[in-house]
């Protein structure tokens, strides 16, 4: 008898889990498949984990790295000496990681080095500006891995622009579209508008934590300008990541920010009642990845606070306006609230079918050395 085909996946970070959840509910309708689940710990609060974990049904990891915060090198090198042992032991067929935060790529390493196949989910993303760490992560593990499995078609463009063999390609849509369709009735229960006392569409969301933005001063005033000029015709929602808020303090912006009345601070969401506060905001104003990618799949306006972006289809079909300058985000809060704002297509495969799309593939190709 053929034995199960050992799959041992690496996350580490909030977003990694909303893209891993789909993947597991996949291995537990399939009998040939022993997952074995590595969280690296580089994400620990409860609010960036545990909580994704425990809605989104992730089972408990086989192992955790409890690696934590840290410099890039520290961080990604301290989780490849402790994942090392561990894939060592377990012996996988292959090791998958999803994304591009440094525990992708330090997964996407360790592995390789062992000479242990390697699968990358959200594959052929690229800004193509090497200052952000996510590009970095992403350059380089598409290089080391043996399955890249691309959520849209500028990333199939990309791969095969670097000289990557096409064979190696596997364009499957967006895996994180499928978290977002199982959870559809959960979202839409959600209380979190009557939690903060909100209405539907009469309010904008806002997400900041990445490093061009928020670690530098001038930048940062930038947006606190802009933002002072939006909550003055619309009320904003701020669920503030823990990079964001120390920083806050780091530069002192406290007292300018409790100045803007309504401009209002929470704690990180959870992902339903993320999700919930999304679909209902009038806009979204964001410097994330993923976020730019619901908001396409909801059809909401996305205001993206950046000079590129990795996921050109949001532009292209979706929802999503690259605002550079903070008098350009401004300009277009208020094209929006004029009812000026783009209507949005979904794109190919962005259809809650990925993971199926993904297993299925994997199943097929993996073959079985003992
Ligand atoms: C990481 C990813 C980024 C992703 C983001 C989602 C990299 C290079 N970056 O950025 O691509 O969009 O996650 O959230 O991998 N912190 C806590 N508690 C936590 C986690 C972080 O307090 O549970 C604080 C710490 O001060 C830490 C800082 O956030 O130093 C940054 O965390 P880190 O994991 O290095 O990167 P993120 O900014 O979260």
């Amino acid at each position: 008898m053929k034995r199960r085909i050992k799959i041992l996946c690496v996350v580490g970070a909030r977003p990694n889990f909303i893209k891993i959840a789909p993947l597991f509910e996949e291995f537990k309708k399939r009998k040939t498949i022993k997952p074995v689940l590595v969280h690296t710990g580089q994400h620990y609060d409860f609010e960036m984990s545990k909580v994704f974990f425990q809605e989104l049904k992730i089972p408990k990891p086989n192992y955790n790295l409890e690696v934590g915060s840290g410099t890039h090198a520290w961080q990604t090198a301290k989780i490849m000496e402790k994942l090392e042992p561990v894939i060592l032991k377990e012996k996988p067929d292959l090791v998958i990681v999803v994304g591009d935060v440094n525990s992708t790529l330090a997964g996407a390493l360790t592995a390789a080095k062992l000479n242990i196949p390697v699968a990358h989910i959200e594959a052929g993303l690229r800004s193509f500006d090497m200052s952000m760490p996510e590009e970095i992560n992403r350059l380089l593990t598409d290089h080391i891995s043996d399955y890249l499995f691309v959520t849209e078609s500028s990333g199939v463009r990309n791969l095969l622009n670097e000289n990557i063999s096409k064979k190696k390609i596997y364009f499957v849509g967006n895996i994180m579209i499928d978290t977002l369709v199982k959870l559809k009735t959960q979202i839409q229960k959600s209380k979190i508008l009557e939690k903060l006392n909100l209405k539907k569409k009469a309010y904008a969301v806002l997400t900041l934590h990445r490093p061009e933005n928020v670690d530098k001063k001038e930048r940062f005033l930038e947006i606190l300008a802009a933002l002072k000029e939006i909550q003055k015709i619309i009320k904003i929602v701020w669920p503030i990541h823990l990079r964001t808020k120390k920083q806050i303090k780091e530069f002192k912006f406290d007292k300018f920010i409790k100045g803007l009345k309504n401009l209002i601070l929470i704690k990180p969401l959870g992902y339903i009642e993320m999700i919930n506060l999304m679909e209902n905001s009038k806009f979204m104003i964001t410097d994330s990845g993923g976020i730019q990618e619901e908001t396409t799949f909801l059809k909401v306006p996305c205001l993206t606070f950046r000079k590129n972006t990795e996921r050109p289809v949001t532009v292209e079909i979706g929802t999503n306006t690259l605002c550079t300058t903070g008098k350009m985000l401004v300009r277009e809060a208020n094209n929006i609230l004029k009812e000026k704002s783009k209507k949005g297509c979904i794109p190919k495969y962005w259809d809650g079918k990925s993971a199926t799309r993904i297993v299925n593939i994997l199943v097929r190709e993996i073959k079985l050395y003992d």
